[in-house]
């Protein structure tokens, strides 16, 4: 199995509790041991002002409408393209994102409300037109990923089931309208079987 040498600018998804940040890791760590250079980025964060973001986003204790919910990841994600996304590519280097504009489709689109289309649209202006080549939505039934948070939840975590049946839906919904792009991986089992699921769907997307 053979990478292409240009840069590979991926992105994995999913609901909270899908254990995005273990194949994160797992993911850097293979492309790591096939010789690549790579840079891992959380949206939202990465960047001194993307952190800022991240504790308003998350801790906030008061009312956030939702459009300023979306302004506030779109704003963090564009600091977040200049500072690290467009120089890694720049200098060859593979992205690895966990999150980035699909969640905002989902979250704020399919779960709260907003217009998902016109997400779409601002979502681009905002990101400067790049998006990753390759999206992985690891995919797990509501109360197993809930089940799976422990601890505090923050502000995003805390609101019900309803909802992330919504965010689901729109994963699900949103890889069915862009098939070439957004792949579902089940994420049930252990973390070395979706692991293996991820490097396979890598390969079929970019065997040369
Ligand atoms: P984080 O702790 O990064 O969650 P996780 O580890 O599950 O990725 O918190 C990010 C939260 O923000 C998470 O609940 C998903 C949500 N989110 C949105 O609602 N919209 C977005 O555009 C992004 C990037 C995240």
């Amino acid at each position: 199995m053979v990478l292409p040498p240009r840069p590979l600018f991926l992105c994995l998804e999913g609901l909270d509790g899908t254990g995005k940040s273990t194949q994160c890791e797992l993911l850097v760590s293979w492309l790591e041991r096939l010789g690549r250079k790579v840079v891992f980025a959380r949206d939202p964060g990465s960047t001194g002002l993307g952190l800022e973001i991240r504790r308003l986003l998350l801790e906030y204790k008061g009312n956030m409408a939702t459009g300023c919910e979306m302004a506030l990841f779109f704003a963090a994600r564009a600091q977040m393209l200049e500072e690290v996304i467009r120089p890694a590519l720049k200098e060859g280097r593979d992205v690895v994102l966990d999150r980035y504009l699909l969640s905002t489709i989902a979250y704020q689109g399919y779960g709260a409300g907003l217009d998902v289309d016109r997400i779409w649209q601002a979502g681009l202006f905002a990101a400067s037109d790049l998006l990753p080549q390759l999206i992985l939505v690891l995919d797990l039934a509501v109360n197993v990923s809930m089940g799976r948070l422990n601890g505090i939840r923050d502000r995003m975590e805390s609101r019900g089931n309803a909802y992330f049946d919504s965010v689901r839906n729109g994963f699900l919904q949103e890889a069915s309208k862009n098939p070439e792009t957004i792949r579902i991986i089940p994420a049930e089992g252990d973390r070395l079987t979706v692991h293996s699921r991820i490097r396979q769907e890598i390969c079929n997307a970019f065997n040369e």
